[in-house]
């Protein structure tokens, strides 16, 4: 087997994630590399799962009895998880959502419901970035057709990064929210957060941060990232579906109108009027993702039990080896940047003329797992003129090995379209 230093001991680690043992396909083994899309889950987080539903199972914040305490101890410990892992300077200020999709829809529906100083209207601007992810550009373009306010957004150059040459035009006095991707889930570029948020602090604008691609991949620190809201998701980092999370700023947190009404989130209701909860509760209107934020809690115990440093360190050895073995494939064009220097584990690459749904296909026969499509970012794939990309995307548990079976498979894909 290839070995690269930094490397995990992967064979350890395998044996915690049931599924890597399946056979697929008239008994292949299953190359799993689609973790970008989702990751695998680890038996921790199959048990705590399992454990909850078979011990705790009750509604929370509002029992007396026994299984309700638990649950509610359960679904809070994972909020102080989650703010340990994140280095939040508060609990209060992780919000439970279902995914990243909902984080950020939440984000959108606060500053267009806010009142001054953050509401979004016709004379102020919103400012994304033409690599996002449709969760991070379908919300703002409901809030901009709402209000009136102005979308702009930051291009692409060739190789794939942030065009930030004109980032004074684009941030101006008039923003009133930047929001952009730290790990691009298509091109796998790391962007670079510091000139963004300097720029934005500068104007007074806020700034929401999608960690969806990075906060399972990288150590994640949100004073340091000196956003305003960092938004990601629990399943593609060991957790369950249905759980995701926005981090916000206290003082934001408190000034914010609440999107979702309902049980949970008031303080008192009359016919006539409401108050509110503080947050966090404000933001997680009736019974919330309990197992789910469970399941996320174990996942965070077991990536932190691992080292995200040693995670990061893990990823970017094997794409690095990854970018170097499908350089060797004739007629393979990668989508983004091609070295591993400020990119994530996700490679996209299109194969000559062979449409990526014919390479995922013939893949998938021979039990490799890729995605293929426009990976929810179409504006990328309009950016570079191609319909879709094929994307390999690794993680902790993956393998040098697991590269060299793609790339064979690639020359098999080559040579089947002639
Ligand atoms: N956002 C996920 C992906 O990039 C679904 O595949």
């Amino acid at each position: 087997m290839t070995q690269l230093p930094g490397l995990l001991d992967t064979e350890a680690i395998r044996k915690d994630f049931p599924v890597l043992d399946r056979l697929v396909h008239d008994g292949r083994k299953l190359v799993y590399l689609d973790n970008a899309a989702t990751s695998q889950k680890p038996r921790q987080v199959l048990d705590a799962l399992s454990e909850y539903y078979e011990r705790h199972n009750a509604n929370v914040h509002r029992g007396v009895h026994v299984l309700a305490e638990e649950a509610t101890a359960l679904y809070e410990g994972a909020r102080d998880k989650v703010a340990e892992f994140i280095n939040a300077p508060s609990r209060d200020e992780v919000i439970f959502t279902k995914n990243a999709s909902e984080s950020l829809n939440l984000v959108a529906n606060m500053l267009g419901w806010a009142d001054e100083p953050y509401r979004v209207d016709h004379e102020t601007e919103i400012v994304i970035t033409e690599m996002e992810h449709h969760s991070n550009i379908v919300p703002w373009q409901l809030l901009s057709q709402r209000t009136g306010a102005k979308l702009k957004w930051f291009g692409l150059t060739d190789d794939g990064r942030l065009d930030l040459s004109d980032l004074d035009a684009i941030i101006t006095e008039k923003t009133k929210i930047v929001s952009f991707v730290l790990v691009s889930n298509i091109l796998g570029t790391v962007n670079p957060v510091e000139a963004i948020v300097r720029r934005a602090q500068e104007v007074g604008a806020l700034v929401c941060i999608d960690a969806s691609q990075a906060a399972p991949h990288m150590p994640l620190d949100v004073q340091a990232l000196q956003a305003d809201f960092v938004a990601f998701t629990g399943h593609k980092m060991c957790g369950p579906t249905g759980i995701g999370v926005l981090w916000g700023r206290q003082e934001l947190l408190e000034d914010l109108p609440p999107f979702l009404g309902g049980g949970e989130m008031i303080e008192t209701v009359s016919m006539h009027s409401s108050t509110y909860a503080p947050a966090p509760h404000k933001f997680e209107a009736g019974t919330p993702p309990i197992a789910q934020a469970v399941g996320l809690g174990a996942a965070i115990d077991y990536l932190t039990a691992i080292g995200m440093d040693k995670v990061l360190a893990h990823e970017h050895a094997l794409t690095e080896y990854a970018v170097k073995r499908l350089g060797e494939v004739p007629d393979l064009r990668i989508i983004g940047p091609a070295t591993a220097e400020d990119r994530g584990a996700a490679i996209s690459f299109t194969l000559g003329d062979i449409h990526p749904h014919d390479v995922g296909q013939v893949l998938d026969e021979l039990g490799i797992a890729v995605r293929v499509g426009h990976h929810c970012a179409r504006p990328v794939c309009l950016r570079y003129g191609i319909p879709a990309t094929t994307r390999a995307s690794f993680y902790l548990y993956s393998t040098p090995t697991e590269i060299d079976t793609l790339v064979d498979g690639l020359e098999h894909v080559r040579n089947f379209f002639g």
